[in-house]
């Protein structure tokens, strides 16, 4: 008889261990950046525990998105020339980025409105750049036909963890969550002095928030805030395009 499944063992077999993580971490060892750990004292006054910033707006390529990126194509084997994606942006740079450190040709499909610097950035890796509309089911029939360019008998396979399925979860209820991240992205850059994009200021912002204060109480002390990448568009700077954005909580602070 087979042993029941346990949360712990249903969870082995779905997600990467620790394990998984330094084979990762040596496979890629060299070609990564090791990015600074910072605090800042007016964050810790704000979120009221000890924070510690991980930078890695100021990886290679902007983002952390290099470190996945690095560890899928050395898997790769060396019968593999082509690597195709589509994305708006950070993980079609660290593939191209990735892709051109390791000999292989990448093939980039990004929507129309990605930003200007991500675009500039994926061909200055050398990328093959294919523009589509804006929309995800224009984006994976572009990559669709960008792969059957490269190998016509390819097959398409979309996976997620079943226990961290919350793409599948959010598009099947249509649900869409709204966070202020602009102006956790303002305070960053006015008192820290780092150039974070938007997606980066959504740790920040639950770091700061009412509901992670309730939650963390006077238990979690010292908590780590990813910044996960640095490509923000200079033309398109959020309070600029939309002062609504521009508000701070730094005024409770002195
Ligand atoms: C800078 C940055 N932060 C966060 C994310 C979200 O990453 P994930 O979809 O792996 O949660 C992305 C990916 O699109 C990103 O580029």
């Amino acid at each position: 008889m087979s042993q029941p499944e346990t949360k712990k063992s249903k969870q082995q077999a779905y997600c990467v261990g620790l394990k998984d993580v330094q084979a990762a971490q040596d496979r890629i060892k060299g070609l990564a950046h090791r990015t600074p750990l910072l605090t800042s004292t007016t964050m810790d006054k704000l979120s009221g525990r000890q924070l510690f910033f991980k930078c890695e707006n100021l990886q290679r390529g902007g983002s952390f998105k290099i470190r996945g990126a690095l560890n899928a194509v050395k898997m790769l084997g060396d019968d593999v020339k082509d690597v195709v994606t589509h994305s708006s942006g950070n993980h079609g740079q660290a593939l191209a980025l990735a892709a051109s450190l390791l000999g292989k040709t990448a093939h980039i499909v990004m929507p129309d409105n990605a930003p200007t610097v991500k675009r500039a950035a994926v061909a200055g890796y050398g990328a093959k750049i294919t523009t589509c509309e804006s929309t995800q089911p224009a984006r994976e029939a572009a990559a669709q036909a960008v792969l059957e360019g490269v190998n016509p008998k390819i097959e398409i396979i979309a996976a997620e963890p079943a226990n961290a399925d919350d793409c599948y979860r959010s598009m099947a209820s249509d649900t869409h969550v709204r966070l202020d991240k602009y102006p956790a992205q303002r305070l960053v850059w006015e008192r820290m002095k780092l150039v974070i994009e938007p997606s980066a200021g959504v740790s920040v912002a639950v770091a700061l928030s009412d509901d992670f204060k309730a939650y963390a109480g006077d238990r979690l002390k010292k908590v780590a805030v990813v910044l996960c990448g640095g490509n923000q568009d200079l033309d398109k700077i959020p309070w600029v395009v939309n002062p609504a954005w521009s508000t701070t909580t730094t005024t409770t602070t002195s």
